[in-house]
C-alpha cells in the first residue's frame, strides 16, 4: 500500500507574516489528516522560520529546487547540505518553471536528483508534457525521456528512494486541470514504465499528480488507482483548500 502525499508548492509567494498564518491554519486542521503525510515546499529564505514553526508539528518541509553542487561559486544557488541542515525532507526536482525559465534539461535534473539523494534528502521529481506535445500526440514519448534520463543517471533503486509528480505544463496554474481519466493514463504510464526496470519499484512509487488541483477536483483525481497525491502550487496557499485535498488524500 502505498501511502498518499499531499505536498505544497508554494512557488515565489508568501511573507514572513503570511506564512506563518497559514502554517497555524494547516497544523490546526491536521487532527483530521489520518493517512496522507503533508509537506509544504516554500521559498529557502523561509526555511529557518518554517523548521521553527513545523517542528515537531505532523507536517513535513522541503526546498524547491538544489544546486547540482555541493558548495563553492554558484552565487544564489542553494545546497542540499543547506536544505538538510533545516530539516528539509523533500526537494522539488525539474520543476516546469525550472526547466522552462531556467533552462534545466534532463541532464541537469538527474544531476540534481543525485544531489538531493547525497544530501538525504527525498526528490520529488516532475516530469511533464507541455500542450503542444500532448497535442502532437507525443507525451509519452516526452515522460518517459524524463524518467529514463534519472534511471539513466541515477540508478532504478536510487529512483526508488524519491518521489515522481506528473503535472502537464499545461494545467499548471492555467486552472485547466487534466480530466480524471487523463491523468490516470499517464500515471499507469509512468507507473508501467519504472515496473519495465524493476517491477516492485514500479508497484511502490508514489506518483503525485500536479496542475491545478484544488479543493474542488481532489477527490475525483486522488480516487485514480495511480495517482497517490498531489503537489498543490495555488491551493496550497490557502491553509482549508489545502486541508481539504489533505484530507481528500486520506481515503
Ligand atoms: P498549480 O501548480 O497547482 O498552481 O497549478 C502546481 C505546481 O506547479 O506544482
Amino acid at each position: 500500500m502505498r501511502q498518499p502525499l499531499v505536498a505544497g508548492n508554494w512557488k515565489m509567494n508568501g511573507t514572513r507574516s503570511s506564512i506563518q498564518e497559514l502554517l497555524d491554519g494547516v497544523k490546526g486542521g491536521m487532527g483530521e489528516v489520518t493517512t496522507a503525510e503533508v509537506a509544504v515546499c516554500c521559498p529557502h529564505i523561509f526555511l529557518a522560520d518554517v523548521q521553527q514553526q513545523l517542528q515537531g508539528s505532523a507536517v513535513a518541509w522541503g526546498g524547491q529546487d538544489i544546486s547540482v553542487h555541493e558548495s563553492g561559486a554558484y552565487t544564489g544557488e542553494t545546497a542540499g547540505g543547506m536544505l538538510a541542515e533545516f530539516g528539509c525532507k523533500y526537494v522539488i526536482i525539474g520543476h516546469s518553471e525550472r526547466r522552462s525559465y531556467h533552462g534545466e534539461n534532463d541532464q541537469t535534473v538527474a544531476e540534481k536528483f543525485a544531489a538531493a539523494r547525497k544530501a538525504g534528502l527525498v526528490p520529488i521529481l516532475c516530469v511533464g508534457e507541455t500542450l503542444e506535445e500532448r497535442e502532437g500526440g507525443i507525451t509519452e514519448e516526452v515522460v518517459g525521456r524524463q524518467l529514463d534520463a534519472v534511471v539513466s543517471h541515477c540508478g532504478i533503486d536510487t529512483l526508488a528512494e524519491g518521489v515522481v509528480a506528473y503535472e502537464p505544463v499545461w494545467a499548471i496554474g492555467t486552472g485547466k486541470t487534466a480530466t480524471p481519466e487523463q491523468a490516470q493514463d499517464v500515471h499507469a504510464f509512468i507507473r508501467a514504465r519504472i515496473a519495465a526496470a524493476n517491477s516492485a519499484v514500479g508497484e511502490g512509487m508514489q506518483i503525485l499528480y500536479g496542475g491545478s488541483m484544488n479543493a474542488g477536483n481532489a477527490a475525483e483525481l486522488l480516487a485514480q488507482a495511480d495517482i497517490d497525491g498531489g503537489l498543490i502550487g495555488g491551493a496550497s496557499l490557502k491553509a482549508a483548500d489545502f486541508l481539504t485535498i489533505a484530507k481528500a488524500a486520506n481515503a
